[in-house]
Formats: C-alpha cells, sequence, structure tokens
C-alpha cells in the first residue's frame, strides 16, 4: 500500500538575484513500512524535499508546485493548522542541525515528552515520563532517569542528536524522515540507532526516508535508492542493483569516491568539476560539463528519466533506445 506519493514537486526559491529551482519535478512513491534513501551531493535538493513535506516551506519567496499526497491527502492543500497536526503524530523528522532544532529553555525530556502528551489522547504525564525515559535508554543516552532533566546545553553534540532522534521516533508515526541522521555519531551508537529504526520499520510498519551522504548507512537501510543532482532525479533503483551496477555517469562516480576497505590501497576517483552555479543552470543535461561520456544532444537537449529492467530510472541519454527492456519508454 503506498503511503506517500510525491509528483512533480518542483520548488523554487526567489531572491534579487534570481530564481533558484531547488527541486525540479520530482516523483517518488514510498509504500507502507518500506524505505527510500535518497543521496546526492550537497545542494542538490535533499532537505529541501524534506521540508517541503513536513510543511515547513512557508516563505513568501518560496513557490512550490506538484503534489505531495500522504494516506490520498495533498499535503500541499493543507492550512497550517492541519499541518501542524500531522506533524509529529502521522509524519516526523529527524533535522541535519539538531542544535537549531531544538528549544534551549526546556528539559530535554520535556521535549521528548511534549509529542506523547499532544498526540497520544489519555496519556497520563506519569506515563509519558516513563516512554521518555526508555526512550532515551533506546537511543543509547547514558543515565536516562539524570539526563532527562538536563537542558540541551548540558548534552554533547551526538547526544542532542540522540534527543532529536528520540522526539521523532517516540510517537510511533507512520513516515519518519531521517535528514542525515547519524553522521554526527561514533559508529557503534550509529548502529545501535539504525537498529533501532530498523526495528520500528519492521514492527510498526514505519515507512522511512532517509537523506545520507553515506552510502553504506543507505545500502544497510533502504530497499529503494534515489540518487540527486542539481534538484533533480539522475536514478532511481532497487538499491541491490544500484551498488553492483550503476547507471548514471553520476551515480558511478559517486560509488567510485567510496573508500573501500581492503588490504591494497585504492586510488579513489573524484568526480571532475564542480556543480553548475543554481542560478545558471546549462540547457540540456546538467551533468554534461563533468561527464566523460556527453555528447552533442546533451548540450541542448534535456534528457527525461527513462524506464529500465528491474524498476529502474535513469536520467541519461546513453539509455535512449539502448536500454536494458524491450519496453523502453520515457516518463516526464
Ligand atoms: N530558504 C532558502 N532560500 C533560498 N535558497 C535555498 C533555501 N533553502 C535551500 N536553498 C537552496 O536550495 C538548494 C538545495 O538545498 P538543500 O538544503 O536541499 O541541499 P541538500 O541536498 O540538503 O544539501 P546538503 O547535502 O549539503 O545538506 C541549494 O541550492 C540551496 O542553496
Ligand atoms: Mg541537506
Amino acid at each position: 500500500m503506498t503511503l506517500l506519493k510525491i509528483e512533480d514537486l518542483t520548488i523554487k526559491f526567489k531572491s534579487r538575484k534570481g530564481v533558484v529551482t531547488a527541486v525540479d519535478k520530482l516523483s517518488l512513491e514510498l509504500e507502507k513500512g518500506s524505505s527510500i534513501g535518497i543521496v546526492g551531493e550537497s545542494g542538490s535538493g535533499k532537505s529541501v524535499t524534506s521540508l517541503a513535506i513536513m510543511g515547513l516551506l512557508q516563505d513568501g519567496n518560496t513557490e512550490i508546485s506538484g503534489s505531495i499526497n500522504f494516506e490520498d491527502v495533498d499535503l500541499l492543500t493543507l492550512t497550517a493548522e492541519e499541518k501542524r497536526k500531522i506533524r509529529g503524530k502521522s509524519v516526523s523528522m529527524i533535522f541535519q542541525e539538531p542544535m537549531t532544532s531544538l528549544n534551549p529553555l526546556h528539559t530535554c525530556g520535556k521535549q521528548i515528552m511534549e509529542p506523547i502528551l499532544i498526540h497520544q489522547k489519555g496519556v497520563s504525564k506519569q506515563e509519558a515520563k516513563k516512554t521518555a525515559i526508555d526512550m532515551l535508554k533506546m537511543v543509547g543516552i547514558p543515565s536516562p532517569e539524570q539526563r532527562f532533566h538536563e537542558y540541551p546545553h548540558q548534552m554533547s553534540g551526538g547526544m542532542r542528536q540522540r534527543i532529536m532522534i528520540a522526539i521523532a521516533l517516540v510517537c510511533n508515526t507512520k513516515l519518519l524522515i531521517a535528514d542525515e541522521p547519524t553522521t554526527a555519531l561514533d559508529v557503534t551508537i550509529q548502529a545501535q540507532i539504525l537498529d533501532l529504526m530498523n526495528n520500528l520499520s519492521k514492527g510498526s510498519e514505519m515507512s522511512i526516508l532517509m537523506i545520507s551522504h553515506d552510502l553504506g548507512v543507505v545500502k544497510e537501510m533502504c530497499e529503494e535508492v534515489i540518487v540527486m543532482y542539481t534538484g533533480q532525479i539522475v536514478e532511481k533503483s532497487p538499491t541491490k542493483f544500484v551498488f553492483e551496477d550503476p547507471l548514471h555517469p553520476y551515480t558511478k562516480g559517486l560509488l567510485n569516491a567510496i573508500p573501500k576497505i581492503s588490504s591494497e590501497v585504492e586510488r579513489l576517483e573524484a568526480i571532475e568539476g564542480n556543480v553548475p552555479d543554481a542560478l545558471n543552470m546549462p540547457n540540456g543535461c546538467h551533468f554534461q560539463s563533468r561527464c566523460k561520456y556527453a555528447m552533442d544532444r546533451c548540450e541542448h537537449e534535456t534528457p527525461p528519466l527513462f524506464k529500465q529492467k528491474d524498476g529502474r530510472e535513469v536520467r541519461c541519454f546513453l539509455y535512449d533506445g539502448v536500454g536494458r527492456d524491450e519496453d523502453i519508454n520515457a516518463t516526464n
């Protein structure tokens, strides 16, 4: 069953210097209890996409189009009050920047209790406190009874990140958006948190949209991978195929740039060149200036997402007509 269906989501920021298209016709479908990982270069529109789902992008200079259907309701059509009701109850988010998302004036315990008391009617303060302390334990905070009463400034960066995770997980929402959830944590805590998310996803059918620079985390956690570049999806694939056989030249570059643990020292290949200026996107393919396979048509034609076999899609003319399926057709 589909929980989240995003169609042609486009997000533009207007400023005096011009218009930045941060997200360009993004479509995705997330099943109940399933997980999608979004990877891609810094500035490719990953966080903006998640903020749009959370309904946290309402600036006068922001233009959003397309649709974000959550349980068949288009979140983009909801009022601020309706969005607030969904946040924390049905959809929760672990933010990329925990420092700016915790309230410095309230104890960590109070901040974990708050969503329980708001969204779970009939739960007493005492019960909420117990659940909050259990949650602190589950995210690996030592002496949780004592830490419950502390303020964010009394905690280390990694602990604050785990408080954020506890707040996001405590209500057992249907959808968890996790934006770089474990980047700030050391590997043992990271493994513990990923385990916890995995269990919640399996046990209570929580769906996860996971944004991460860490391809290893995505490989471990997600059934499907979306690769973004300059606001566009350039590749979409079930996870098991993309690591074995990346299709898009950008995805190939991304995978070549991961250090592998092996006895021999390998040379890592960086992707040459830079991301084009957001205010000055080239015509045609956005990746052309960095692509060793670029052809003439890449300069003037914008590649659509070409459907491939195994439910894969790739935005690259190399796959136009030479796709891996008899039934090749382009979407978008
Ligand atoms: N409020 C805003 N106003 C104007 N431009 C914005 C705003 N928020 C984001 N952008 C621009 O939108 C683009 C996408 O930003 P986003 O934060 O989604 O990137 P990201 O993929 O999450 O990157 P990172 O991996 O560094 O977190 C960038 O060009 C960014 O500068
Ligand atoms: Mg981001």
